[in-house]
């Protein structure tokens, strides 16, 4: 089984004094915490280079929330995966609910961005996940194999092993409504036929694939004790360096 990997979308949250204060409070709570769990940070834009700073000597990785999948151009108010790559950042999320609902991406935009992360060397945090719409008709899994279809279209083998998948159930996500680890086991399951199955060169095992969805210290260790949840990407219970490394601890 391949470690644990707990990442913290802030979302938009934190200017530069909350970074500097929250970076600070994360370093010194994981201090004491040893079990081989990876801990990833995903600020705003305007706060990955201070991370980068504060982070630059610890083994805390670094992740933005979004990119372009252009190089440079007239694309007002987006940012290229060198810009990212210029600030320190390893990871990118991607295809997260509140981009596709919010700010319409489709499947297709999300594998041309997936595709950029690859080309420039980012790690993507690539998100899926069903409203709750969708589960109650029953459709669960179609809308998962096709959002990774979709996503992953002419995505390799060796990109694919270097891709995190993050399930997120849209109903879950700030909600408090935590899926069962039941429920998100299922789905994860899913995922790991989904790869042996289209991917047979790939070590299934390997890849990492996360819950997210109202995660708690309270509820990571059950969720994380699931064979098939190799991590969390952690929303509201990030914000606080307490809860999220609660929820490193939970591993
Ligand atoms: P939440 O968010 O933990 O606040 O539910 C998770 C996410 O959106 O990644």
């Amino acid at each position: 089984m391949s470690k644990k990997v707990i990442a913290g979308n802030w979302k938009m949250n934190m200017d530069i004094p909350e970074t500097v204060k929250l970076i600070s409070g994360i370093k010194e709570a994981l201090k004491n915490i040893n079990n081989g769990a990876e801990a990833i940070v995903c600020p705003p834009f305007t706060s990955l280079e201070t991370a980068y700073t504060l982070l630059k000597d610890s083994p805390i990785g670094l992740g933005a929330q979004n990119m372009y999948f252009e190089d440079s151009g007239a694309y007002t108010g987006e940012i290229s995966a060198a810009m990212l790559k210029s600030v320190g950042c390893r990871y990118v999320i991607l295809g997260h609910s509140e981009r596709r609902t919010i700010f319409k991406e489709s499947d297709e935009t999300i594998n041309k961005k997936v595709k950029k992360a690859h080309s420039s060397g980012l790690l993507p945090i690539f998100c899926i996940g069903e409203t709750l719409e969708e589960r109650e008709k029953g459709i669960t899994f179609d809308v998962i194999r096709t959002q990774l279809s979709g996503g992953l279209k002419d995505v390799s083998p060796a990109e694919l092993e270097k891709t995190i998948i993050a399930y997120e159930p849209v109903w879950a996500i700030g909600t408090g409504k935590v899926a069962t680890p039941e429920q998100a086991q299922e789905v994860h399951a899913f995922i790991r036929g989904w790869i042996k199955e289209n991917y047979p060169s790939v070590n299934a095992k390997e890849i990492v694939i996360q819950y997210g969805g109202s995660v708690k210290p309270d509820n990571a260790k059950e969720l994380l004790s699931q064979p098939d949840i190799d991590g969390a990407l952690v929303g509201g219970a990030c914000l606080k360096a307490d809860s999220f490394a609660g929820i490193i601890s939970a591993c």
